[in-house]
């Protein structure tokens, strides 16, 4: 099958070349082309140009007029929690009267009190719950998406949040990715012995995750009150051994050398660093790991921003993700992701962009497959409403400015 958008106003991220990332001062630069044309065939971006190039169409094509409106690559989500149980607003009421977000985890709330709630829910009811969250977020732009366990804290639990992972994979057109996230909290039966659950994630649920496929990337909460440098290093090294690449969080709250472990055991993204020390900075360049910023979560607790401008004053890159989660960022839209980037963090349209489409395909090993407009890749695009500019995006932030979706060149309902 074939479809042609003709007459599009502009045609934003366009690369000839499939890039790997884009960094530090050339994340403000966004190639375009104005009044352009796109040709879609069997799913993949076959052609794109100004339109005085745009191929005569043949009466078997889909015709679609984008006068008016802007095209970009879907939304790259890298770092996601959409498969959960239930919901947290009592912890959010909670906040609003005074408590802080550690506060209420130190009392059994926040990953505990999701993790019970998983607990008790069927595979099936987990699954039914998850595809909501992902067919909104589908809805929303994001084409590709990231989605971690983590919420189980039991072997058993655990794999049942994968296998719905794989599920939502199986039955949907998006690129997904799936992270072990097993280290997320110290669940209340090992409380004084971190060790021993460590262990039990090392000896037996990585053997089973890895013999079932069911997991493409190892996390791990590398935090005061949570996990350690060395319980990383140590779950990192294990992971390695099947063959998972970390994608870790680190430095939300507090900077103890995360970023620097991240990087040795070759961690494809370091997520969070609402608190970045220069010497995390240091570690992180020369790497080949991606910094993942997540405004949504920093808004929602009230907490610092990853500071995003001395991270590309290092010449280094940035993704953005939405963390979406029911604690720290109840929401997966990437449009209010990418303008908080810009209202809060200071990001230049152009980087936000970058970074929540070329730069977040990095974080998840997709660059290749999505995240630009370049011949080859998916056609996972967003056709926007009529738009005077695409910095109108973050500017009216509160707006809907999806108009269509197309994963793999099909129309989303
Ligand atoms: O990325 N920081 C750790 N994990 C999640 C939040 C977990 C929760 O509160 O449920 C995050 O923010
Ligand atoms: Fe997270």
């Amino acid at each position: 099958m074939t479809v042609l958008f003709q007459n599009i106003k502009q045609l934003l991220q366009i690369r000839t070349e499939a890039e790997r990332w884009v960094a530090g001062q050339q994340m403000h630069q966004l190639p375009l082309l104005e009044e352009a044309f796109l040709l879609v065939e069997n799913g993949l971006i076959s052609a794109f140009g100004p339109t005085r190039d745009c191929p005569p169409p043949k009466p078997d094509w889909e015709i679609i007029d984008a006068s008016g409106r802007i095209i970009l690559p879907s939304w790259v989500d890298s770092h996601t929690h959409l498969v959960y149980a239930g919901h947290r607003e009592q912890e959010f009421v909670d906040r609003i009267n005074g408590l802080s977000y550690q506060e209420i985890a130190e009392r059994g709330g926040g990953i505990l009190n999701s993790a019970r709630q998983l607990q008790l829910v069927s595979e099936e009811d987990l699954y039914e719950q998850s595809r909501q969250r992902l067919e909104q977020v589908m809805r929303m732009g994001t084409g590709a998406i990231e989605i971690k366990s983590g919420y189980g804290l039991s072997i058993e639990a655990e794999l049942k949040m994968l296998r719905v992972i794989r599920r939502l994979k199986e039955n949907h057109p998006v690129a997904i990715k799936a992270t072990f996230l097993g280290a997320h909290a110290v669940p209340k039966e090992h409380h004084d012995d971190r060790s021993a659950y460590l262990d039990i994630l090392i000896d037996q649920a990585l053997p089973r995750i890895a013999a079932e496929g069911l997991a493409d990337y190892i996390d791990i909460f590398c935090e005061e009150g949570y996990f350690s440098v060395e319980d990383t290093e140590r779950l990192l090294s294990a992971g390695a051994r099947f063959g998972l690449l970390p994608k870790i969080h680190v430095n939300q709250f507090n900077a103890i050398g995360g970023v620097a472990a991240g990087v040795k055991h070759g961690a494809l993204s370091v997520d969070h660093l609402e608190v970045l020390r220069p010497a995390d900075i240091k570690a992180l360049q020369n790497s080949s790991t991606m910094p993942v910023a997540l405004p949504a979560c920093s808004f929602f607790l009230g907490i610092p921003y990853t500071p995003a401008r001395s991270l590309l004053d290092a010449g280094l890159p940035i993704a953005l993700a939405s963390d979406y989660n029911p604690g720290s960022s109840p929401t997966g839209n990437m449009n209010f992701v990418v303008a908080t980037a810009c209202i809060k963090m200071k990001l230049s349209p152009e980087a936000a962009i970058n970074a929540a489409t070329l730069n977040g395909a990095y974080a998840m090993g997709l660059e290749s497959e999505v995240g630009s407009i370049t011949v080859g890749k998916r056609a996972n695009l967003i056709l926007s409403s009529p738009l005077p500019s695409y910095a109108y995006w973050p500017y009216a932030f509160a707006e809907n400015h999806i108009g269509q979706v197309y994963i793999n060149g099909q129309l989303i309902e």
